[in-house]
């Protein structure tokens, strides 16, 4: 009963949508639920609501369907100040940390929402959770290719001391190799029973510090606001 969960996220990306005003440099995340933010955006623009609009792309992908509404495009080179941006997140704690990168675009996620004013992030109530890493779901850890499995064991063994850590691997596409991220880059996933407990900060930099590690899925500190759209129809914005 109520609302589907595609509904859920339509409603969340169009009330993120209404922040957007004319003129503005705006981050455009990745997934399914951005996706509605993007086929929002373009209708505003092509119907003359919005104007001068420029969008940055979290992922090709992102960049194509962005592309095909018609938002015009540029990145963090020519644009190093985005007003706001909108994306989804795979799981949001009370204290506004996610963890996001299930479709792999972290990376490029990381770079655009963490230069941005504003970091708008776009949920149905199913993302919610007590801790990161306490859904079923994995935190993405980005690493170079060159030997990966060194950095896996590498991962292993920091996060042992962790009470919660159940197994990391290395995500593989379709056909059995590895999945390969939009920069190259491969993707360990680590597993959590109940999620992470102890200091997000400290467990954060411990895995930027392993030198095959380009950047993790946890994003602290970084949104600044969360649309909620429950099953019923009801939005709660948390800040
Ligand atoms: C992409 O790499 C992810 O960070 C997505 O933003 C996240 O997985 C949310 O996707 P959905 O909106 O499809 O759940």
């Amino acid at each position: 009963t109520g609302l589907s969960q595609e509904e859920q996220k339509r409603i969340a990306a169009h009330r993120a949508v209404e922040q957007v005003e004319s003129g503005m440099v705006v981050g455009l995340g990745t997934g399914s639920t951005a996706a509605h933010a993007l086929d929002r955006l373009g209708e505003l623009l092509r119907r003359g609501a919005l104007r001068d609009v420029v969008g940055i792309p979290t992922s090709l992908k992102t960049a194509a369907h962005a592309a095909a509404v018609g938002i015009p495009l540029s990145d963090l080179d020519s644009h190093p100040r985005v007003d706001l941006s909108i994306d989804g997140a795979d799981e949001v704690d009370p204290s506004l940390n996610l963890v996001k990168g299930r479709g792999g675009s972290l990376l490029r996620e990381k770079m655009i929402e963490a230069a941005s004013d504003r970091f708008v992030v776009i949920v149905d109530d199913s993302k919610l959770v007590p801790r990161l890493g306490a859904s079923a779901l994995a935190v993405p850890v980005e690493v170079v290719p060159f030997c990966h499995n060194y950095t896996l064991t590498q991962l292993k063994t920091l996060l042992n001391q962790q009470p919660h850590f159940s197994g990391a691997k290395l995500r593989t596409a379709a056909d059995g190799s590895p999945f390969l991220t939009d920069n190259s880059n491969y993707i360990i996933d680590l597993y959590f029973e109940d999620g992470i407990t102890g200091d997000l900060n400290a467990i954060s930099d411990g895995i930027l510090r392993l030198t095959g590690v380009v950047e993790h899925g946890m994003f602290l500190g970084i949104a600044t606001e969360v649309i909620v759209a429950n099953k019923d129809g009801s939005v709660v914005v948390l800040n």
